[in-house]
């Protein structure tokens, strides 16, 4: 799979995190660990190239020049509900990320998304936004969310997932090339209902154990 803006996370702890978490036998306890470790972990690599600026500190011998965050807290966007494990993982690494929600579900009968939450900070377009979802499966919420978060002023977006299909990973490049996809890896395909296969199952269920 390949694709300009697009890169797989292969640290070793992630995708031996990513194995146990997939296996049936993990339970709902494990499973939202695991998650959290790996959003830990993938939030660590898609804010590799977050800018930096230099304030002037004291050590306790002199003062220095050193470097520090520039510009406005970053902004992490989830998608409801399975994306909350990602997100959770991710402010465990940056606890001061403006937060964001955007609900959609698909309509049966069009089978379009349609969004029925959105809550954003302020100033979205000066951030650096990072959205997130476990499952990029047809990828027809991702762009949705994208679409919307771009409505609502974002300029600069991530897009952030644990399991891509190729499917969805083409369908997100698509409608929206300027949004880098980083995720744990790609998948080999979609189910005849939308699946990924191999996949992890349904995310939100095995997140809050709801099956
Ligand atoms: N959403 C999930 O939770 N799992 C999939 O396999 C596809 C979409």
């Amino acid at each position: 799979m390949t694709a300009p803006n697009f890169k797989v996370a292969d640290h070793p702890l992630i995708q031996h995190k990513l194995t146990l978490l997939r296996r049936k036998e993990t339970s709902t306890a494990e499973f939202r660990q695991l998650l959290g470790e790996i959003a830990l972990l993938l939030a660590f690599e898609a804010t590799r190239d977050l800018a930096l600026t230099k304030v002037e500190i004291e050590t306790p011998l002199e003062t220095m020049a050193a470097p520090v965050l520039d510009g406005k807290k970053l902004c992490l966007v989830s998608i409801l509900r399975a994306g909350n494990g990602l997100l959770e993982g991710m402010l465990d690494l940056i606890p001061s990320a403006r937060v964001g929600h955007i609900g959609m579900y698909r309509d049966h009968e069009t089978l379009e998304p349609v969004e029925y939450y959105l809550k954003l900070p302020h100033s979205i377009g000066e951030r650096q936004v990072i959205v997130v979802d476990p499952m990029l499966a047809t990828g027809n919420s991702a762009v949705a969310a994208i679409t919307r978060l771009k409505e609502a002023g974002a300029k600069r977006m991530k897009f952030v997932a644990l399991v891509a299909a190729p499917e969805g990973i083409s369908a997100l490049t698509e409608v929206h090339p300027d949004v880098p996809i980083l995720t744990a890896a790609v998948d080999r395909q979609l189910s005849e209902i939308g699946y990924i296969l191999p996949g992890l199952g349904d995310a939100g269920d095995r997140l809050y154990g709801t099956k």
